[in-house]
Parts: structure tokens; C-alpha cells; sequence
């Protein structure tokens, strides 16, 4: 399959923030201000220093991802190349859909990442050999 419906796509978001004297507040609604159905939540924190996460695609979730506390850099690779996002306050989310190498470094001490996923953990929609996702997306998406 060149590219079809499967998605491989990243790209940034901004929420709006409902703010007065007392403070700020960010709501999220699926399909609003999520793309998907949102069926899961996680989050890392506690972070122990100079420690890096991810290394690993996901083959259908989608998922945006938030620093409500902290901040942390992911590193993606996806079918228009790689890129690196710095990810510092409660209202800047990362989209990553699909075939999405992801690597999380830089994790401050106070760093809480959120994620919101479109589906249940499934150990059977990770890819975690580097070699396999690369395979995999030039498959895909460049035709090889
Ligand atoms: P993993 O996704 O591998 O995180 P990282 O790549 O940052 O190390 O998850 C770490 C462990 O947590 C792994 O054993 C799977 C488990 N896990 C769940 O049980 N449910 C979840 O929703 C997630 C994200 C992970």
C-alpha cells in the first residue's frame, strides 16, 4: 500500500485557554479538540534525569501529546521526514497519527506528559525494532 488510509502525520496544536485573575483553565473535548474518540489516558512523570522514552512507531493510534507540567522535546520520524518539537506549556500538544517513530529526551524535573490516545494499550499496534518502522515506512508511503 502506497500511502492509502493509513495515516503517518504530526504537526502541532494550540488549545484555548480559559484564563481570569484566579488562573487558567484548558478543556478538551473529543472530536472538538481532539481529532478522535479518546479511549485512553496516560502520563510520565517522575522522570529520572537524562532519561529517554519512546523508541518505538505505533502502526494505527493516534495520539496528542501535552506537557501540563514541564517541559520535555520528542523527536519524530514520519512519511514527510523527521523533526523535532519542544513541548513547554499546558496549552502546546503534539498530534502524532500513525506510522510515527517517536523518541522523548530532555525530560525537566517537573516534566507530567500527557497523552490522549484513540485506542486501548495494545502491545500488538507497537512497532519497536527501528529497522522494522523504517522497512515498514518506505513500504508505505515512498514505494519501496
Ligand atoms: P511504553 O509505551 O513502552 O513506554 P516507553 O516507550 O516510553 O518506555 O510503555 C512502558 C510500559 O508501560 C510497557 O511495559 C507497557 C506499559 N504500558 C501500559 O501498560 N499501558 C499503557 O497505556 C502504556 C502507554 C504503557
Amino acid at each position: 500500500m502506497k500511502g492509502g488510509d493509513r495515516l503517518s502525520r504530526v504537526y502541532t496544536m494550540v488549545f484555548d485557554v480559559i484564563g481570569d485573575d484566579r488562573g487558567s483553565l484548558i478543556a478538551l473535548e473529543q472530536r472538538g479538540d481532539i481529532p478522535f474518540d479518546i479511549k485512553r489516558v496516560y502520563y510520565m512523570y517522575g522522570t529520572t534525569p537524562g532519561t529517554k522514552r519512546g523508541f518505538h512507531a505505533h502502526i494505527d493510534l493516534e495520539q496528542v501529546a501535552v506537557c501540563v507540567s514541564g517541559h520535555c522535546v520528542i523527536d519524530v520520524e514520519h512519511q514527510s521526514g523527521t523533526e523535532s518539537y519542544r513541548l513547554d506549556s499546558p496549552d502546546k500538544a503534539l498530534y502524532m497519527g500513525g506510522l510515527v517513530w517517536r523518541e522523548i529526551r530532555d525530560f525537566s524535573e517537573d516534566c507530567v506528559l500527557m497523552v490522549l490516545a484513540s485506542d486501548c494499550y495494545s502491545e500488538a499496534d507497537y512497532i519497536r525494532d527501528y529497522d522494522v518502522f523504517s522497512d515498514r515506512l518506505a513500504k508505505d508511503f515512498h514505494g519501496a
